[in-house]
């Protein structure tokens, strides 16, 4: 409480914003680790930061995770818009996870919910090298590739480094091994260390870290305190436009990092 009286809301944003050199903060109260109703305003307050970025005509590349699929269910646009040449596509392939969760079910589900074309990326998770290889050739799947390297937008999901490591069901010597780099941050299937640099990724088709780099709107969508270290280290990475998080991994960011 001695906290919430010494940051308001909007200085909370105003000093994320600034010490990342951010275009835009949204900060939501409360914790989304004590509460699913914030982690429902989250993915409200992420919603509108995607329909406001957002023209007719943008493709957009999504990542997966429980936040993102709060995002898509709060995805409510306005009667009079129309989205009928945008378009949505995961952001990676599947990355193991329930369906619900997966970025191919959020992207048709945004897409739906305004009126958008979609393209699904129906591509395992831990691929072999072998199979790598082959499907990056595979003219239809190039296709989509492609079209998730020029999406305008992504909006994509944080997530604590170890959790994603047991989520992704990675092999134990690997999540060792990320654990001796340091890994604190998971996102769009690349771990990062608290500096923000990244020390192993995903072998998945799509997204890579130099499209992120030329991505014009980079939205990224987190909340719960025990998600703060994960967030500042994808800040210090440096790519992202606009953050949408919670009070409590935002006074945790500005008091403790
Ligand atoms: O990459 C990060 C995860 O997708 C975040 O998942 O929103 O379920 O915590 P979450």
């Amino acid at each position: 409480p001695v906290v919430k009286e010494l940051f308001g809301l909007a200085n909370l944003e105003e000093a994320i914003r600034q010490s990342y050199g951010l275009r835009k903060v949204v900060v939501v109260p409360g914790d989304c680790d004590a509460s699913p109703l914030v982690k429902r305003e989250l993915g409200r307050a992420g919603a509108r930061a995607l329909l406001s970025s957002m023209n007719e005509g943008d493709g957009v590349a999504v990542t997966g995770g429980t936040t993102l699929a709060e995002v898509a269910e709060q995805l409510n646009p306005p009667h009079n818009l129309t989205m009928k040449d945008s378009w949505f596509v995961p952001a990676r392939g599947g990355l193991g996870e329930s369906l619900e969760i997966q970025a191919n079910t959020i992207a048709s589900g945004m897409a739906k919910r305004v009126g958008a074309g979609y393209r699904l990326l129906h591509v395992p998770d831990l691929l072999g090298k072998e199979a790598y290889e082959s499907l990056v050739h595979d003219p239809n799947i190039e296709d989509i590739v492609n079209m998730i390297r020029q999406a305008r937008i992504v909006v994509h999901g944080i997530g604590d480094a170890m959790e994603m490591a047991r989520r992704r069901k990675l092999e134990p010597q690997v999540t060792e091994q990320i654990r001796k780099e340091g890994a604190v941050a998971e996102s769009f299937g690349y771990y990062f260390n608290e500096d923000g640099v990244v020390v192993h990724k995903m072998r998945t088709l799509g997204l890579r870290l130099e499209d992120i780099m030329k991505t014009e709107t980079v939205i990224g969508i987190a909340g719960g305190k025990s998600k703060a270290k994960a967030i500042h280290a994808v800040l210090r990475f440096g790519q992202e436009d606009i953050l949408v998080i919670d009070e409590a991994a935002a006074v945790e960011i500005v008091t403790q990092l």
